[in-house]
């Protein structure tokens, strides 16, 4: 009898629980396993260990973070369009990261003058529109850059998650960059020498392009033979799996939904140790002097 009461406490408080939640960027609705969307993790990060729940920082030399993307520290970013900063030059870095939540009959506003842009959809779906009031819709894995001063319009019907990188566009010579729109699966395969991930790039590799985005997909068990220490800055967002990030000497567990700010010179590791694969998204600034 005993044993039962203590069975029946279990169960109320698991389901008191699971239905605590809000409006903002914690909020996990209940939704069949079957028709879950690929990075459920990343826009209900409520779903994460208690050890990775709620706003958590860690830091490293006071320039590196990771953090797991569920707070509320949000502001309006655009009409029905709420953004959660993640990384900005506050912490050193030379560019925004952010996730911008839609909801429904949302429209975004424009980055400020001279401000390139790039979005990925984690969640829902978005219509883009340019100058020439050309309109396509942009799905999960699907991305645009908008260079600077590009006018453009991003719409939402019913809700969407966009991840967002912004930085003010570092001029080389006479090069320009260009409107782009893609999706991963689109993109090549790249060679890796020495190494086993699989990469994919969503910018094109020409001078022009002052950042690129790199997709990083490892199978479990996966790990990065070289012990990375660069000049470059990363802003990383894990999109599927589970891991191990080393950051100097300190060891952090990941899992899909964690951010993570890595300043110039911060030695890096990853190793994937989930059951299924892991994917991360990550901002690399390349092609520009660094003086
Ligand atoms: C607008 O988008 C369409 C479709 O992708 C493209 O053909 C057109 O060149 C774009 N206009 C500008 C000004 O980039």
């Amino acid at each position: 009898m005993r044993s039962l009461h203590l069975i029946v406490f279990i169960i109320i408080s698991l389901l008191v629980k699971a239905s605590k939640s809000d409006d903002g960027f914690c909020s996990a609705p209940s939704i069949d396993e079957k028709t879950k969307p690929i990075y459920w993790k990343v826009t209900n990060p409520t779903l994460s260990p208690s050890h990775l729940q709620g706003f958590q920082i860690f830091s490293y030399y006071h320039t590196n973070v990771l953090f797991s993307s569920c707070h509320s520290v949000s502001c309006r970013i655009g009409t029905n369009t709420l953004g959660a900063y993640l990384i900005t030059p506050a912490m050193g870095s030379h560019f925004v990261m952010y996730f911008a939540k839609m909801k429904g009959m949302s429209s975004s506003g424009l980055p400020p003058k001279n401000i390139e842009r790039l979005v990925f959809v984690v969640e829902g779906a978005v219509t883009l529109t340019n100058t020439s009031c050309s309109s396509q819709k942009l799905t999960v894995d699907s991305y645009a850059y908008l260079p600077p001063n590009f006018y453009h319009s991003l719409d939402c019907v019913e809700s969407a998650t966009l991840v967002v990188f912004e930085r003010r566009y570092e001029h080389l010579g006479s090069h320009t960059t260009e409107f782009i729109v893609g999706s991963t699966d689109k993109q090549p395969l790249l060679e890796t020498p020495g190494e086993v991930f699989e990469l994919r790039k969503l910018l094109p590799a020409s001078l022009a392009y002052d950042f690129n985005i790199h997709i990083m997909d490892f199978q479990p068990g996966e790990f990065l033979n070289v012990k990375e220490v660069h000049f470059n800055q990363h802003g990383l967002l894990l999109l599927e799996g589970q891991g191990l990030y080393r950051l100097g000497d300190n060891w952090y567990p990941v899992e899909a939904g964690d951010v993570i700010w890595m300043a110039p010179f911060v030695p890096q590791w990853y190793a994937a140790l989930g059951k299924t694969r892991s994917r991360y998204l990550l901002y690399k600034d390349v092609n520009r002097n660094p003086l």
